[in-house]
């Protein structure tokens, strides 16, 4: 339980300064149950609170929890040059509580992609000792042999690592389609697997973190949805 004034709360969730937040408040635009809160002074319970700002509904989070499908064309960095932020893709408050990706798919990659206000849940999530398996579903260039597939699961060597990466599966799931699994994240891990395998990736999706999968969400490419406690006890290592 924990109990903040309104205009914090506001500020909290990303709607602006506390100045403004206050404003907002005292211009009638913030209710709370069907009532109109005018005074700034009375502090309310965070816990399961609904509000409504310019008679939009939200749910107060202390921190956000947000499953993407990623569309192809949006970039991933804090400050993306060649094409729109993701974050753009998010109402723009997110921005405000300093919403981030949680760890890189490339700006033509498609699906899966985390995003959270929650640093130790970044942290935790982005680290390369938790063993994460990561879903990939790869189209080829060149048609998937038994071969390629052999060599993904034997590991390869990249430049600029000391040693060979491995799948930790790999299956063949259309002549010219692969399904690989990764647990490491890699820069361009699968694109430069797949080359240092002879082969090229023309296009990539991630359908699966730890046990949450991207098709059990429902969510179109573009769309996005917050992950509750149950959905994020599957993204922990088993
Ligand atoms: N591997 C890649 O090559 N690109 C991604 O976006 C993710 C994994």
């Amino acid at each position: 339980m924990s109990k903040l004034t309104l205009d914090r709360i506001l500020q909290s969730q990303g709607f602006g300064s506390r100045k403004w937040c206050s404003e907002l408040i005292a211009a009638g635009e913030v209710s709370i149950a069907g009532k109109t809160i005018t005074d700034n002074r009375v502090a309310i319970e965070t816990s399961g609170l609904v509000f409504k700002i310019f008679d939009e509904s939200w749910v107060y989070h202390r921190h956000v929890y947000i499953a993407l499908n990623k569309p192809a064309d949006f970039e991933c960095s804090r400050k993306a040059s060649h094409h729109p932020g993701v974050l753009t893709i998010l109402p723009e408050q997110f921005t405000r509580r300093d919403v981030q990706p949680v760890g890189r798919l490339d700006h033509d990659t498609t699906g899966l992609l985390l995003m959270s206000d929650d640093g130790p849940f970044i942290h935790a999530q982005s680290s390369p000792k938790r063993h994460i398996p990561k879903v990939y579903a790869a189209t080829t260039h060149d048609p998937v042999t038994p071969e390629l597939v052999a060599k993904l699961l034997a590991g390869v060597k990249l430049h600029d690592e000391p040693a060979p990466l491995a799948a930790v599966t790999c299956r063949l799931l259309a002549p010219h389609r692969l399904e690989i699994v990764l647990e490491q994240g890699k820069y361009h891990q699968v694109k430069r697997m797949l080359a240092a395998a002879g082969n090229h990736c023309v296009a990539l999706r991630r359908s699966q973190i730890g046990g949450l999968k991207l098709d059990a969400l429902g969510l179109a490419e573009g769309e996005w949805c917050y992950l509750d406690d149950a959905q994020l006890v599957l993204l922990k290592p088993d």
